[in-house]
């Protein structure tokens, strides 16, 4: 398998994507209900199918589907209708999930979050972003890394508490920036983002595994690594820098791989346009490079958004191959993007581009690839291939099976106890740092166990009588003679 087939045109052409090209990067648009979510999942089963892993956020939970196999009619009569096999299947889907309810927990620490993204997931302007880097230096200064949002708030008080010297060390800082950044620290936990943070961390390499049946070696599929991503969208935020990060993970553990036959791994970001969102000029130029950088890595990125306009023009221009589902045009702004659409394609003469994008059906596109010289193709009007797996949302049994069978749920399932996780962390960070690692015993001292034991040993014989027996007796004894001497004198006998 050499391309991924995405369409059929109406005179029976495929038009598919050349593996070797998927590292340039595309971009699927489309008004809402259009099927980009479905042209998704046709794409991600066939990268699967070629054995190359892939990572999708699942923003409304349909793109769960793919791990079951259930027959559609209308899928089936769609395939009849353009002429391709309908073959229906299950993959091997991995499902992740921030909260850990719908999936296995991704969790890491926010020393290895960096200042950087921390700050775009607390919302903080340049300044408090200065004040929120210099916490993040003085931390790996004094070999003190922070783990959970609390260690960062700690540093934070802490850089209160030595305002001064903090300001002589590392520059100024003011206290309205660090109450802002705690203030903002609360707001990201209300929305869960404590739960990114923690042990044992996240290793960006278990989202590039496959799966072999074990019988034919060459029958490998890469398993789709779906992160449950509804309860995520409501913290914008967080989610698009949680992306982010995974995707700056993946560029800094992969080596350079130069051109390669087919990509190590595709990234999909489905509501792209949350990227972006209020993004400063430095983070988008950040998301341009990384997008850039990473494709000599082996890694495809595919954006999904309702409009080009959602991407900024730096980035929209890494991105190679184009789908293009129908876009409503109700308002001038809505015109404007539909030229805006039309113009970024290489025309094809018998395709009125702008009336075609404001017509398309559902499940229809116009696809312009790169061809294997990496030149993109004249646009083509095409009906997407429907999907082998499920369209829609898995039954909760299968998702509850796929979780509990899965070696990643084994592997990150529970999170260490407090005290574990830091001392792991801790060492985990010096080794890093080429330090060594600490044996931690606290203050225990040998044998002092002991002195917690009540002794059990049988006493030896019967018990020897002590001196206050003796004089006991003596007093007893005495008393009696007394009262006698008293009783005779007094009565003369007795
Ligand atoms: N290629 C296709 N083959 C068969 N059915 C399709 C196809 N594309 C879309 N559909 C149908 O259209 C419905 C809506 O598609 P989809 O969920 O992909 O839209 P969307 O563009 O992702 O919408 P939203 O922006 O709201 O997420 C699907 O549930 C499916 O029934
Ligand atoms: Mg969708």
């Amino acid at each position: 398998m050499s391309e991924i087939a995405i369409g059929k045109t109406s005179d029976g052409r495929t038009i598919a994507l050349p593996l070797q090209m998927a590292t340039k990067h595309a971009l699927i648009t489309g008004s809402t209900g259009m099927g980009k979510t479905v042209t998704l999942q046709r794409i991600a089963e066939e990268f699967s199918r070629a054995g190359v892993p892939v990572f999708a956020a699942d923003v409304k939970g349909d793109m769960s589907g793919m791990a079951a196999k259930e027959p559609n009619e209308k899928a089936m009569l769609r395939c009849k209708g353009i002429g391709y096999p309908y073959r229906p299947r299950s993959f091997p889907v991995q499902f992740w999930d921030l909260f850990g309810t719908h999936g296995t927990p991704i969790r890491t620490s926010v020393q290895d979050m960096g200042a950087e993204l921390m700050a775009r997931m607390l919302g903080l302007n340049a300044t408090q972003a200065g004040a929120l880097a210099i916490a993040f230096k003085k931390s790996d200064d004094e070999k003190e890394w922070m783990l959970t949002l609390d260690d960062l708030r700690w540093t934070l008080d802490d850089m209160l508490d030595q305002r001064e010297d903090v300001c002589k060390k590392y520059g100024n800082i003011t206290a309205a920036s660090i109450t802002t950044i705690q203030r903002n620290i609360m707001a990201l936990e209300a929305q869960g983002g404590a739960e990114l943070f923690g042990e044992p961390p996240f290793n960006i390499c278990d989202l590039m595994r496959v799966h072999s049946d074990g019988l034919d070696m060459g029958d490998i599929t890469g398993i789709i690594n779906l992160i449950h991503a509804d309860k995520l969208m409501e913290a914008p935020k967080l989610y698009a820098t949680f992306l982010l990060w995974l995707l700056t993970e993946l560029f800094r553990v992969l080596p350079e791989a130069g051109d390669l036959d087919r990509p190590k791994m595709v990234f999909f970001f489905d509501e792209a346009h949350l990227l972006f969102r209020d993004a400063a000029p430095a983070l988008v130029q950040q998301i341009e490079r990384l997008v850039r950088l990473v494709r000599s890595k082996g890694v495809g990125v595919f954006m999904v958004t309702q409009s080009p306009m959602d991407i900024p023009d730096a980035v929209l221009a890494q991105l190679g191959t184009r789908i293009q589902h129908c876009l409503r045009a109700y308002t001038p702004k809505d015109q404007r993007m539909v030229r805006a659409s039309a113009n970024a394609f290489r025309q094809n003469k018998k395709i009125d581009i702008q009336a075609a994008i404001t017509t398309l059906g559902i499940g229809e596109a116009l696809v312009s690839v790169l061809d294997p010289e990496g030149i993109p193709t004249i646009v083509e009007k095409v009906m997407i291939i429907p999907p082998s797996a499920k369209i829609g949302p898995v039954d909760d049994i299968v998702r509850r099976t796929a979780i509990t069978n899965s070696e990643m749920y084994a592997k990150y399932r529970y999170g260490l106890e407090d005290m574990a996780s830091a001392l792991n962390f801790k060492n985990r960070m010096r080794v890093a740092r080429g330090l060594d690692s600490i044996v931690f015993t606290g203050n225990y001292q040998e044998g002092q166990y002991r002195s917690y034991v009540p002794n059990l040993d049988p006493p030896k014989g019967p018990p020897r009588k002590t001196r206050r027996f003796y004089l006991w007796q003596l007093f007893k004894w005495s008393s009696v003679l007394a009262g006698l001497y008293t009783a005779y004198a007094v009565y003369g006998s007795i």
